[in-house]
């Protein structure tokens, strides 16, 4: 069961936090600046080693990919890209990817918690309500080994968004 928390995922003690990256992987605001300003110039580092690898064009939308968490409680940080809103395309399935990839990566590294962000519901203007629908649904079934899953929101209000949805799926 995904646990709803309200907090500040950079402060989350758990095996993996998710990071709420743009393709470049190399900083932004929201959770991106404040993983990036608490985590230490570490991350930033290894994440420039990934754009000099394999990662030379970036990380797509749904993709995601894992760093040192540097001076952050986590081990790991899973950079992922969350798709921007759009009004006039569905693109809930390559949010869903975000949640499930990250997943995959995180259980691949050994991680047995892993904490999420509301991916897209920020900078990227994804609807709150359904930006928590698509994580629940993406969260159901979770790769064995991971056995903590909890969805990190920013504030009361958003957690209560999270709540009342998931009050209504279930
Ligand atoms: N801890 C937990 N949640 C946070 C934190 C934090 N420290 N900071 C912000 N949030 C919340 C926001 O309130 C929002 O609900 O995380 C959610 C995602 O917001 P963003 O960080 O803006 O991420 P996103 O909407 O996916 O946009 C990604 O923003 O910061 C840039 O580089 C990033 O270009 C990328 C884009």
């Amino acid at each position: 069961m995904v646990e709803l928390v309200a907090g500040d995922i950079t402060a989350e003690r758990v095996d993996a936090i998710v990071n709420a990256a743009n393709s470049s992987l190399l900083g932004g605001g929201g959770v991106d600046g404040a993983i990036h300003r608490k985590g230490g110039p570490e991350i930033l580092a290894a994440c420039r080693a990934l754009r000099a690898g394999h990662l030379g064009k970036g990380l797509r939308a749904g993709q995601a990919v894992a760093t040192t968490a540097g001076r952050l409680p986590a081990k790991w940080v899973v950079h992922t890209v969350g798709p921007v809103w759009s009004a006039t395309e569905d693109r809930s399935a390559t949010l869903r990817d975000c949640y499930t990839n990250s997943l995959a990566v995180a259980a691949g590294l050994g991680a047995r918690s892993v904490s999420f962000p509301l991916l897209s519901s920020g900078v990227y203007r994804w609807p709150k309500d359904d930006a928590v629908a698509q994580a629940l649904v993406a969260l159901r079934d979770l790769p064995p080994g991971v056995d903590l899953v909890r969805l990190v929101l920013f504030d009361q209000e958003t957690l209560e968004i999270a709540e009342r949805v998931r009050a209504a799926t279930n």
